[in-house]
């Protein structure tokens, strides 16, 4: 849909939408630059408040995967008219509310209109330096991959609305999804990395081209080593994804070339729409330890799970996939 918009010639638009980034980029002065995204969705969890506190975490994600540093957001909220609907939009608000805090960040405002669909989200403005954004386009070859949490959210939660999934499972893929990527985000940044974008609809592949066409490079992933919740591997094993993860797997065929080793359930999960998805890190290959063994003394995953190759590449095979 971004595709239709008109050609920017603002000078101070300093990341657009021409590259697929996470946010969108304007310079106020030579110090100072605002990072400005939306999102909002559909419930993703039974729960009202967990629904509210994913929907902020995840809203708030793409200013971290800029390099940005999230300040205020405003509140957006679809919702039947009904008064039997108060007590959980109550619920929604207070989750998004208590994750803002959490955050730093202050809800300066908002708008809410019927619908018969709930629907939440956060427009969030972060701030920058203009010379620190981390956008689409930096990636470099011998950069590690290096990604904050499992893959599997979008099957998992597939399974749990089939009522395929234990309460055990639904705890730890509501937490996940729920965390933010704020130390993730400011551990990276003091260690100095080429480039970040965080995982969300596209899938781990998806967003991972958007990154290496803007850069034009290739990278390796090593499917074995990517981290996916054991109950999405049990669930897709079962035929279990949803609509969204089966387009994404069919739109990023023209630009990934899957050894002959890597089953068909991992190539779903590879494509597997996320909600709230971690960070994947491009770290220049010297910096790898450093960032790894200071995200996980903070209990944050890290798992290394390719890098990226030659640079200056048309081929459209940009990701190529070995076991
Ligand atoms: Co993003
Ligand atoms: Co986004």
């Amino acid at each position: 849909m971004l595709g239709q918009l008109p050609a920017v010639t603002d000078k101070n638009v300093l990341v657009g939408s021409s590259n697929a980034d996470d946010a969108g980029v304007y310079r106020i002065t030579d110090d100072i630059a605002v990072v400005l995204t939306t999102d909002f969705f559909t419930p993703i969890v039974d729960d009202p408040y967990w629904f509210g506190a994913i929907s902020a975490a995840n809203s708030l994600s793409d200013v971290w995967a800029m390099g940005g540093r999230p300040t205020v957001a405003l509140n957006i909220a679809m919702f039947p008219s009904s008064p039997e609907f108060f007590p959980s939009l109550q619920r929604v608000m207070q989750g998004g509310i208590d994750k803002m805090t959490e955050a730093g960040v202050a809800i300066i405002g908002g708008h809410t209109i019927k619908d018969k669909e709930p629907k939440f989200g956060y427009t969030v403005m972060g701030l920058i330096h203009p010379d620190r954004i981390l956008d689409n386009s930096k990636a470099k070859p011998g950069d590690a991959l290096i990604l904050t949490k499992k893959i599997g959210t979008g099957i998992v939660s597939t399974g749990v609305k089939a009522g395929m999934c234990s309460n055990a499972v639904i705890e730890e893929f509501t937490l996940s999804m729920a965390t933010l990527n704020r130390r993730a985000g400011e551990i990276m940044m003091e260690t100095g990395v080429s480039t970040a974008t965080d995982i969300t609809g596209f899938g781990l592949l998806g967003h991972l081209n958007e990154v290496l066409s803007a850069s034009r490079c290739r990278a390796r992933i090593h499917a074995g080593r990517v981290p996916f919740f054991d109950d999405a591997v049990r669930l897709v094993k079962n035929s279990i994804a949803p609509g969204g993860t089966f387009g994404n797997l069919k739109m990023y065929a023209p630009n990934t070339t899957y050894s002959g080793d890597v089953p068909e359930y991992e190539k779903i999960l590879l494509n597997d729409a996320q909600t709230s998805g971690g960070l994947l890190i491009f770290v220049p290959g010297e910096k790898r330890e450093t960032l790894v063994s200071a995200l996980q003394k903070e209990g944050i995953l890290a798992a290394h799970i390719g890098d990226v190759l030659d640079a200056g590449v048309r081929d459209d095979k940009r990701i190529i996939v070995e076991r």
